[in-house]
């Protein structure tokens, strides 16, 4: 993914029309557009190949399933023409290494979870964050997600990780997360949805966020 803007936009609306509206508002401001479960439910994965054309997408199914599972998951998504893949890394290393195989053939990135950002994710997640961070490197992984809600993991992390492989980083506005914070703290990305495509002005909050981000 090009660095340009440093803010993607968690696109989780559930109607195309809605979706349409916000990407193209926010376009000139994002490097890239994440979309979830609840807009390819809502719509079909055919909302991918529309979004494509104003932005490369990035497909958060955070895919957690046996490798053969994960590999049919990540050809869908790629096929429609996502540029990247959110993946857990607690199901292992072959799970892992089956989601960036996928992704080496079509070209793609994996983004693999280290830790979730709501307050839930310390629970299961902190003892072994570390851990799935090296598997991201050992594995080929292009990157990891790590949270904006807790600046000083994402520095934990970054150590771990190098400066090799990408952080994307979810939490900032609504979770209470601040994008400035976790940029200085090693992130590359934020993840930014509800105070963008909540917003009245969603361009306006997609251009402060990235003048915080100096960018
Ligand atoms: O609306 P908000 O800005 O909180 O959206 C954050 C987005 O990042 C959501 O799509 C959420 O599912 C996702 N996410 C997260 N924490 C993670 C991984 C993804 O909040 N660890």
């Amino acid at each position: 993914m090009e660095k340009k803007n440093r803010l993607i936009l968690a696109l989780d609306v559930t109607d195309r029309e809605h979706a349409l509206r916000i990407a193209n508002e926010v376009s000139d401001y994002v490097d890239s557009i994440k979309v979830g479960y609840p807009l390819v439910l809502g719509e079909g994965l055919g909302i991918v190949k529309e979004l494509v054309e104003i932005a490369p997408v990035i497909a958060d199914f955070k895919v957690a399933d046996i490798p053969n599972t994960d590999r049919l998951i990540c050809e869908h998504v790629f096929n429609a023409g996502a540029a990247g893949i959110i993946t857990h890394g607690f199901t292992g290393r072959d799970s892992l290494d089956s989601c960036v195989k996928v992704a080496n053939d079509f070209g793609t990135d994996v983004y693999v979870v280290t830790e979730m950002s709501h307050p839930g994710g310390v629970e299961f997640f902190r003892p072994v964050a570390e851990d799935i961070a090296k598997m991201a490197v050992e594995a080929g992984a292009s990157g990891v997600v790590a949270p904006a809600t807790r600046p000083e993991r994402v520095k934990d992390i970054r150590k771990i990780i190098g400066e090799e492989l990408s952080i994307i980083s979810p939490g900032v506005g609504a979770q209470g997360g601040s994008a400035a914070d976790v940029i200085r703290a090693g992130a590359d990305w934020v993840i930014v949805g509800r105070s963008i495509y909540n917003s009245d002005s969603p361009a306006e909050v997609a251009k402060k966020i990235c003048d915080e981000m100096n960018c």
